[in-house]
């Protein structure tokens, strides 16, 4: 039987210690601001919008909502963008992705003031997780790292499959795997023996979207199984990647959904929100 690795606690103690140094930073007349910017209607976008404030809220961090109807124009989006990057209350900025069709995804995340790119989404901070000279990590896969450290168990020389190979999760995470010495495999939709690989991981990191398609078989005795996915099955229930019926009896350590990758994801936001502060007032 796996253990269960605790998304929720392990989130905690991180907003614990967000929160700490927050209101440290205010007692020196210092305020720590999130911007949280949403277009459209998109049904999950506003239960992870919503979910993004709570935590300030709890972090003591300022959030500014700023929700735009679906029929913004790409110009209206960017000159938001212009107008919160010469914001000086605003420390992070967070442009809720999907956008609707008529906007340009990229050029948006272009537009965000690098120093204020919480996401890491920007191409100045994507190179910079390249090359480990970084500021910031992408959410997910810096929450997901957490969650593996939580576990005891070393990335250094292990083999981990990562399933996805997404800008937002699948590439940083191979490349955060990477850093810390793991040997790493990305798998995706034209990868061939898939299951073969995946039976190889020590760390096995699901990004797929698919419900159910991490299976028993593909996972190795013991192994580390991280399930990064949000989905709906037939009956409208959340659930991720990965048959957590069956692998939980094989695998050593697992994350739950809810309860794993999710929170983490929000809580490293929050971090990312003070380090932006911190990066501004010139403080370590
Ligand atoms: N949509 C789904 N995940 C994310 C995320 O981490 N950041 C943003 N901005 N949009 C998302």
């Amino acid at each position: 039987m796996a253990k269960i690795i605790d998304g929720k606690a392990v989130s905690q103690s991180v907003k614990d210690r967000v929160k700490a140094e927050v209101e440290k930073l205010r007692e020196s007349g210092i305020e720590v601001g999130l911007a949280v910017v949403i277009v459209g209607n998109n049904q999950a976008s506003r239960v992870y919008v919503n979910n993004k404030k709570k935590a300030c809220e709890a972090c003591s961090i300022n959030s500014y909502e700023y929700a735009l109807p679906e029929e913004t124009t790409q110009e209206e989006l960017l000159a938001l963008v212009d107008k919160l990057n010469a914001d000086d209350k605003v420390d992070g900025i967070l442009v809720q992705l999907p956008l609707p069709k008529q906007i340009d995804e990229h050029a948006v995340i272009a537009r965000i003031s690098a120093a204020k790119d919480v996401d890491a989404f920007h191409a100045e901070n994507v190179g910079k997780i390249m090359i480990g000279d970084y500021n910031f990590l992408p959410c997910t896969p810096a929450g997901v790292m957490e969650l593996i450290h939580s576990t005891g168990v070393s990335v250094e020389g292990k083999d981990c499959v990562v399933i996805g190979r997404s800008n937002i999760v699948g590439k940083p995470m191979a490349m955060l795997l990477l850093h810390e010495s793991g040997t790493v495999t990305i798998c995706h939709s034209r990868t061939q023996n898939l299951a073969e690989k995946c039976r190889n991981a020590d760390i096995l990191v699901a990004a797929v979207g698919k419900a159910d398609f991490v299976t028993a078989d593909m996972v190795k005795e013991g192994a580390v199984v991280i399930d990064v996915g949000m989905n709906r099955n037939a009956e409208g229930k959340l659930c991720g990647d990965v048959r957590y019926d069956e692998v939980e009896k094989k695998a050593g350590y697992i994350t739950p959904v809810p309860g794993g990758v999710g929170p983490m994801t929000i809580a490293m936001l929050m971090q990312n929100t003070l380090t932006a502060a911190k990066t501004k007032h010139n403080i370590d």
